[in-house]
């Protein structure tokens, strides 16, 4: 791992080295200096906050200020990795406009380093015009949450011929229009193999297989934090929320038994 800061043309060259890129979300300070601590290369500010830390049961209620608000804390603990903060549900689609717009109040306000929307080749207008602005723009295809009510519960994309032509299209199209990486979202891993292939921007797969240029998981579900579905291309690295819920019985424990605080916590 390099010590050098972490930049949108930097994860290209990564890619031309064969080097994997590292990707986690993270949504607050103390979780982007635990990142920044294990050296990894990119923090996504993801609108799956929504989710994780806003108890919404998809990301579509999540808001401008709202990510704004997880950006902020996010872009002043980082250092070395590059900061992408990810474009809430109509913050983009309704036009190219309202998408720059939106696009800068992430760098101008948030302290973002580039942005991330979803959507294939109806989007390549609306990523050249932020890219225009000069705004490094990451894409995301295959699986996109923010359509959860088009997809259903058909969450595994580009299963068969046609809609995995979507998925080759989509990307060549974002590359075209200037996106400095892409995100690719429950695919087979065949798929994700031909989009990286076909590609010189990098790919970062989640729920991709392993032929990606680079990986991303959600912070909360890697570390067992996350007491809701895991899927099932999350490895769990930890079983943090058990030890908190140990710890914190604990703490009940001992408050209800007059063992807490002892002389070495009292003035
Ligand atoms: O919002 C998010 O965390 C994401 C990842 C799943 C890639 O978009």
């Amino acid at each position: 791992m390099s010590e050098s800061k972490v930049t949108a043309p930097g994860l290209l060259e990564m890619k031309e080295r064969g080097e994997k890129i590292t990707c986690l979300t993270a949504y607050d300070y103390p979780t982007v200096t635990l990142l920044e601590q294990a050296g990894i290369d990119v923090v996504l500010v993801g609108d799956s906050v929504g989710n994780v830390i806003l108890g919404y049961d998809n990301t579509l209620p999540v808001t401008m200020e709202e990510m704004l608000h997880h950006t902020k804390p996010v872009a002043f603990g980082a250092e070395r990795a590059l900061v992408v903060a990810d474009m809430p549900y109509l913050s983009y689609q309704i036009s190219p406009e309202q998408a720059v717009e939106n696009a800068g109040r992430f760098l101008k306000e948030g302290g973002a380093e580039a942005v991330k929307l979803e959507g294939g080749e109806e989007m390549a207008e609306t990523v050249r015009r932020i890219a225009e602005v000069g705004i490094p723009v990451m894409g995301h295809v295959g699986y996109t949450p923010q359509s959860v009510h088009t997809f259903g519960s058909h969450k595994v994309r580009g299963k068969d011929e046609d809609s995995a032509q979507l998925v080759l299209d989509g990307a060549e199209a974002l590359q075209n229009a200037g996106v400095f990486a892409i995100i690719l979202e429950s695919m087979p891993a065949a798929l994700a193999r031909q989009v990286t292939e076909n590609l010189t921007v990098p790919t970062i797969g989640i729920g991709a297989g392993p032929h990606c240029d680079g990986q991303v998981l959600i912070f909360h579900d890697m570390l067992g934090l996350y007491p809701g579905h895991i899927a099932k291309f999350v490895k769990q690295y930890a079983q943090l929320g058990d030890a908190a819920t140990e710890a914190i019985k604990q703490y009940i424990a001992e408050v209800r038994s007059g063992e807490f605080p002892g002389a070495e916590h009292s003035y």
